[in-house]
């Protein structure tokens, strides 16, 4: 068998050396390296994909964030929104600009924010909502929008985990994760679906206005070369991360597919098993699987997670510590209970192997293992 890892980037690569190679070879011999030709064909590549006007690159998920924020004309001490059960960078850009970050639970099923907290945690500073799209399938959109018009806030998506992932609007009409807000985000991250070979991002936007403004922001808030009219940053995706994004984008819904048949495998194998619970289906979103994350109840984690290890399986808590309890973002208005949905959560998950590149045989081996354990 071989051997299995979390991600396989290595077998992945394998089977599409060829394209790759070539595609870095060309950025290479040009010389283009900063904002070359590869950067404009996958931005291009990529709005017609997402269906959506505007694609910003950038240099990571965590400045799409930031430079979202800053081109809305967030300021200090405005509350943004978001959920206690995400990785750090979503809220950590809005400490870094000095605005509020509120805390609100999720959804002990879907594990994406929980509407009705959100409604509840709006005060008159409130200026934006942060859904993130967690483990690769979209948060209610239609509530968190409908709530975003009635109290005219900004919806900033966080699609770090799920591009591509569909979403069926109430209306019946479809839209790609990161494109039902204001603006979305991505990271392309080598581990995300649509992962590079280094550190990228990207923003989008259907707001001609605000795209331009993004566009200035990420390059020194320069308007006209040198002369510049805000505070910015300096944030690129690279051409040869553009190049490899841009064969990559090719096989994405093709890698949904293998992440599914992979995630069906695993839902076959513990569905309805009395310690745990396979991840919930939204109805209104398709799910790409970033992650593949079960709840464990009345199980020695820590214990299954050795025994996994032990058999060569890499097995990881995503997310151990919810936002409010962490060290750095200790906050008088949180303690621990206030979000009990996530702090559950955070004391019971653990993720499973979920890549592109998984066997039946490497499947059969980690579901046995882990039922083995669970099953003593
Ligand atoms: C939900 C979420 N938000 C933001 C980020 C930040 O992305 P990056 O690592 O590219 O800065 C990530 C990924 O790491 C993420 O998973």
């Amino acid at each position: 068998m071989r051997k299995i890892q979390m991600v396989d980037l290595h077998g992945q690569y394998q089977h599409i050396k060829p394209e790759i190679d070539r595609a870095i070879g060309e950025v290479i011999d040009s010389c283009a390296f900063i904002n070359g030709p590869a950067v404009k064909n996958f931005q291009e590549h990529l709005e017609k994909y997402l269906g959506v006007k505007h694609v910003i690159p950038c240099a990571n998920g965590t400045d799409a964030l930031q430079v979202s924020m800053m081109a809305l004309g967030l300021k200090p001490g405005d509350e943004v929104i978001t959920a206690s059960f995400t990785f750090i960078a979503t809220a950590e850009v809005i400490a870094l600009l000095r605005l509020t970050p509120v805390v609100v639970d999720v959804d002990p099923d879907t594990f994406n924010i929980d509407p009705a907290a959100v409604e509840k945690a709006i005060t008159p500073r409130t200026k934006a909502i942060v859904p993130v799209h967690l483990f690769g399938q979209c948060a209610p959109m239609d509530e968190i929008l409908e709530i975003a018009r009635k109290h005219r806030l900004f919806v900033i998506e966080d699609a770090c985990q799920a591009i591509g992932a569909d979403y069926v609007l109430k209306d019946g009409s479809k839209k790609k994760a990161g494109t039902l807000g204001e603006v979305g985000c991505t990271s392309f991250f080598p581990s995300k679906n649509l992962g590079c070979y280094g550190d990228g991002g990207a923003i989008f936007t259907n707001d001609d206005e605000l795209a331009k403004q993004l566009r200035v922001v990420v390059n020194h808030g320069m308007t006209v070369r040198y002369y510049h009219d805000y505070i910015g940053v300096n944030s690129r995706l690279d051409s040869l991360q553009a190049a490899i994004l841009d064969i990559k984008l090719g096989h994405l819904d093709e890698y949904a597919k293998k992440r599914a048949e992979a995630a069906d495998f695993y839902d076959h194998a513990f569905a309805n098993h009395p310690k745990l619970k396979i991840p919930a289906r939204y109805p209104r979103s398709s799910h790409v699987f970033h992650q593949y994350t079960l709840v464990t109840r009345n199980v020695d984690r820590k214990g299954l997670i050795e025994h996994l290890g032990s058999k060569g399986i890499p097995a990881m808590i995503y997310y151990p510590v919810p936002l409010h309890l962490q060290k750095a973002y200790l906050d008088p208005r949180y303690k621990p209970g206030d979000f009990p949905v996530t702090e559950a959560l955070a004391a019971s998950v653990f993720s499973l192997p979920m890549h592109t590149e998984l066997d039946r045989e490497q499947l059969g081996f980690i579901t046995g293992s882990v039922l083995e354990f669970v099953n003593r």
